[in-house]
């Protein structure tokens, strides 16, 4: 069962992913600008594929391994997706795209540091990764925006739009609280 999150911005919603809302997504993921940038995704993303995607992700969301939203403005309706996975006990990492239309509206950089205050809050995450391929600066600087640090590691990542593996740069968020010296977090 989908957990009831919903988070409010001054412009956006961000809701628990309705499977009526699998039509848009395949229209604005497939999309070379979009996809490329993606590490998990595959280009063309079919309908199957976004069944098998959204039960995949229900299921761990249902065991609290992932928290998925998608995001929404009033007059547009859904314009793409953000979610974090667990990697361990404390760490979860970082996920988003949003359809190109939407892009250089701040959407993305308001959406992540919704999430980012709702999980500190509300779900009592310490510490969140993501990356971004290197020739994607646009989710660094989202990134940057929203309080994450360079963690100065660099790893080749498989780009299935690419189809090859492409420099891929981390980042950490820890949280707005203090994290006390000595807890283990990674
Ligand atoms: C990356 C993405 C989510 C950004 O969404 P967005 O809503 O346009 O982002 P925002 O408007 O909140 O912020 C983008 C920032 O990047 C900057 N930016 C855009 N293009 C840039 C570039 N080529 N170089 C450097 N900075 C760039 C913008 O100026 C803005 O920063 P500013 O507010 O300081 O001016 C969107 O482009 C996208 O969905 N891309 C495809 C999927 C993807 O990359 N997902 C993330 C995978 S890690």
């Amino acid at each position: 069962m989908l957990m009831p999150n919903f988070i409010k911005t001054s412009r956006l919603s961000l809701t628990p992913f309705e499977r009526t809302d699998i039509d848009r997504f395949i229209e604005l993921v497939n999309d070379e600008g979009v996809a490329r940038s993606l590490a998990s995704l595959p280009l063309p993303f079919t309908a199957p594929d976004a069944q098998a995607w959204i039960a995949d992700r229900e299921q761990q969301q249902a065991s609290n391994n992932k928290y998925l939203f998608a995001i929404k403005t009033k007059t547009s309706g859904f314009i793409g997706v953000i979610g974090m996975d667990r990697q361990n006990k404390e760490l979860f990492d970082l996920g988003y795209w949003l359809g190109r239309k939407f892009w250089g509206q701040g959407y993305a950089s308001e959406a992540a540091s919704a999430i980012l205050h709702w999980a500190e809050t509300n779900v009592g995450i310490k510490a969140i990764t993501a990356s971004y391929f290197q020739d994607n600066p646009a989710s660094g600087r989202v990134l940057e925006k929203s309080g994450f640090l360079h963690t100065g590691v660099k790893t080749m990542r498989y780009s299935p739009a690419h189809d090859k593996r492409i420099n891929n740069i981390g980042m950490i968020w820890l949280g707005n609280t203090p994290v006390s010296h000595g807890r283990e977090i990674l």
